[in-house]
This record gives C-alpha cells, structure tokens and sequence, in this order.
C-alpha cells in the first residue's frame, strides 16, 4: 500500500513537472524558419510527382511516348505544386530542352558553382538568397541512368521525336551524376 503511494506520487510529480517544463520551453521558443527545409521540401515534392507520372508513363507508352508527355504535362504538374504551396517553382538549365526553362543570370551563375563542387567531390548544399520580402531557394538537378534515353545519347526515334516537339533544344549529351539544371524555388519569407 505504502509504495502504490509512493509510485503514485513520483507518477504525479514527474507529470507535474513535466507540464511546467512544456511551458517554459514554450514561451522561449522564436519562430524562426528554415529557408533550407522549405525550399527543400516544395523541390522534393515537386520531383517526386513529376518521377511518378515519367515512370508510368514510360512504363505505359514507352519513351517516345513519355516525351509527349511531358511535353503536355511537365508544367502544368510543376504548376500543381506552386499552387499547392504558394511558390514559384521552376527547373531551368544552361542547355534547355523547352525555351521557358532557360537560365537566368543568377541561375547560371549557381549552376556553375553546383558543377565545380560536384567535380571537386565537395558537398553540395543549397544556396538561399534573400529578396525583398521573399527567399529564393536554389539545388542541384543531377541525371541518373533514366534520364539518359532523353537526356544522353538518343535512338534515332527519340531523337526525331525531340526535334519535332523542341526544334532548339540543348538537353542532350549528358552522363550520370551531371548537373543537368537546378530547382529554382521563390517564396514568401
Ligand atoms: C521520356 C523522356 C524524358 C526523360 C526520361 C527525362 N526527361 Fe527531362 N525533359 C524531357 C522533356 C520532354 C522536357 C521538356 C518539358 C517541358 O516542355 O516542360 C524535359 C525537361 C527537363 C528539365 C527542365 C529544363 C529543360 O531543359 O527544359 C529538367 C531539369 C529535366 N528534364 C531533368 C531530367 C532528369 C533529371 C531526368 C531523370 C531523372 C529526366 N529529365 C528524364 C524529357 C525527359
């Protein structure tokens, strides 16, 4: 009997105490934002949707077909996603397929800085810069071994097909692990 009473005691106690901890922490805490996590978060969500529906649509129409596809389809999923966030959201190159994507100066200037740190080994991290009430959030887009049928070295078919849709494109060429452009990520601070 005696140590239920005992064990009840601690219980309420440590309870007790609990709550006044919350409570000091709480008046402490400043909002501060992380810049890095949300620009991170609206790009990996962003790549996540457009991965999904390329694969399916790979899967289903084969490549060529999955180049109409996104031809239709690339913007109006990026678009999606800067509504859902309120954001503006863009993947821009220095060597463009579509002509809306194209590198502005700041943006070419962070894609250089990606490339020489991917070519030094060294860890790349994103770039936060500040505007007038507003964060511009900037990574790296890397290739990886699908990306090469429309990205690499192309059929004859997928080749014609590009040239069809993107009579001036650039986006070709590329290898593995290259920097094949940047999220360009603006939101409100
Ligand atoms: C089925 C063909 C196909 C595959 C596979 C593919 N892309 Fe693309 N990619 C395109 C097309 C078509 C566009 C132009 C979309 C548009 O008109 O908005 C494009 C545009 C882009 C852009 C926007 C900049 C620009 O050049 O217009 C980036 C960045 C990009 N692709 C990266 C990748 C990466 C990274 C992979 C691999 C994970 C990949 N793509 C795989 C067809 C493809």
């Amino acid at each position: 009997m005696k140590t239920k009473s005992i064990l009840l005691l601690v219980v309420f106690i440590s309870l007790f105490s609990c709550k006044c901890d919350k409570k000091t922490a709480n008046t402490e805490e400043k909002p501060v934002k992380n810049y890095v996590a949300i620009g991170k978060e609206y790009a990996i969500s962003t790549k996540k949707l457009l991965g999904k529906n390329l694969k399916q649509s790979i899967a289903k129409e084969g490549t060529v077909g999955a180049l109409a596809f996104c031809n239709q389809n690339a913007n109006p999923l990026t678009h999606q996603m800067e509504v859902k966030y309120n954001a503006t959201i863009k993947r821009v190159s220095d060597k463009n397929r579509n002509p809306n994507n194209k590198a502005n100066a700041t943006e070419l200037k962070h894609i250089e800085t990606f490339k020489k740190q991917l070519k030094n080994g060294e860890e790349i991290k994103p770039i936060i810069e500040k505007g007038k009430g507003e964060v511009h959030f900037y990574a790296p887009i890397k290739t990886n071994g699908l990306c090469l049928q429309c990205h690499g070295k192309l059929t004859a078919e997928v080749q014609s097909k590009i040239k069809e849709l993107y009579p001036d494109d650039l986006a070709i060429g590329y290898e593995v692990n290259q920097v094949r452009g940047i999220w360009s990520v603006t939101f409100k601070e």
